[in-house]
């Protein structure tokens, strides 16, 4: 089975009324940014690159923004009680607060997104140092997730005003991390087609691919997807709300342990999986793993690949093809102490899609994990 890959009809399309140059950063609000930096620099391999914090006159909060190639990841904890970051987190457990998608004008992606109907959260507003200016501006998404709109062409900067350099000796290297290929949302029972036309209406995105139930279910497990992706394809948003199974499927899952829709996983591109993958391993990230007996049959399925199966069923990277090619890919567990954020590593020869044909494998991996959480 290979997914279709049509983008559908969307008059909306059309007229570009919100141009995106692609994601900016991932911000989460997690309970203890120190840490959490040093796990993404030993982990991921991600580079220091700023800091704000009680050192930059910031008094409520920490923010360590750290790089690899395109992908900016910030981590802020808060620095006293009863703030909004620390309800989050109260609420949601470490996860991502901020989808912030680098734009030409901040100001006016809010009002073309205003006018449609979303939710404003900043006001156009900018930030000035000696370097430049930043404008940003921001609106809700599913639950308490919000976009931000960076506008950053009047900027030379390390990051953003407000951030200085972050110089630790300790500078483990990149494992080969390129930039975000998409970013998956979970939203509850029935919220899916909200969402779906939020993307289409609000922010001018047209439907990529499309699931149903019936496509990826096992005897327990049930989801619904479908792909929002924005004129030139830089920003991609699958949306999943879960579906009735015998048992909690892991969308609900999900929902049940963050209290509500939010960010289920980020994709991160590499070109050459196997080498990623090995280096991640080596330090310490965990894969979902599939059963052996996925590679007695998988080139079965997708046919002739540039790799060696060895390798890949070493590490457990799950292959799979459409109309234009195939991709490699694999799922962490969760990174975070609650079963809700995941990373997915990915590699493109021609594939479009998002691999559909490893669901199933997956969602029986999933299912196993899941048994042990004693949350099936
Ligand atoms: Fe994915």
């Amino acid at each position: 089975m290979t997914a279709s890959n049509a983008v559908l009809t969307n008059p909306q399309a059309t007229t570009d009324f919100l141009p995106l140059n692609g994601t900016d950063f991932v911000e989460l609000y997690v309970s203890n940014a120190k840490q959490a930096a040093h796990y993404f620099q030993t982990a991921f391999g991600f580079q220091p690159l700023a800091f704000a914090g009680l050192e930059t006159g910031l008094r409520d909060r920490e923010s360590y923004v750290l790089v690899q190639d395109k992908i900016r990841l910030v981590l802020t904890a808060p620095l006293f009680k009863d703030s909004e970051i620390g309800r989050h987190i109260d609420r949601h457990g470490d996860g991502v607060k901020v989808v912030a998608i680098w734009v030409d004008d901040a100001t006016k992606s809010f009002e073309e997104t205003t006018q449609r109907g979303a939710k404003g959260c900043l006001q156009p507003e900018t930030l000035s140092d000696e370097h430049g200016t930043v404008v940003r501006s921001g609106i809700h998404t599913y639950g308490d997730t919000i976009h931000l709109f960076i506008e950053r062409k009047n900027y030379t900067g390390v990051f953003m005003p407000g951030f200085k350099p972050w110089t630790p000796k300790y500078q483990p290297p990149v494992v080969g991390l390129k930039y975000i290929d998409h970013m998956v949302g979970n939203v509850g029972w029935n919220e899916m087609n909200t969402w779906v036309n939020f993307y289409a209406e609000v922010m001018g995105f047209s439907q990529l691919v499309s699931f149903d139930d019936k496509d990826i279910s096992t005897d327990y497990t049930a989801l619904m997807s479908k792909v929002m992706s924005n004129g030139n394809g830089r920003i991609k948003f699958p949306i999943n709300e879960p579906a009735e199974g015998k048992k909690k499927s892991q969308v609900e899952e999900y929902l049940d342990f963050y209290d509500g829709a939010g960010v289920q996983h980020i994709a991160v591109a590499t070109d050459n999986i196997i080498e990623t993958v090995t280096a991640l391993q080596s330090r310490g990230v965990e894969f979902l793993r599939v059963p052996a007996t996925y590679y007695e049959t998988v080139l079965d399925r997708v046919g002739q690949i540039d790799e060696d199966l060895a390798p890949l069923s070493e590490l457990g990277i799950l292959i799979d093809r459409d109309d234009e090619g195939y991709l490699l890919q694999i799922f962490t567990k969760p990174i975070v102490s609650r079963p809700t954020l995941f990373f997915e590593i990915i590699q493109r020869k021609g594939a479009k899609s998002f691999g559909k044909g490893n669901f199933q494998a997956l969602f029986e991996a999933i299912e196993r994990e899941q048994m042990l959480r004693g949350t099936l």
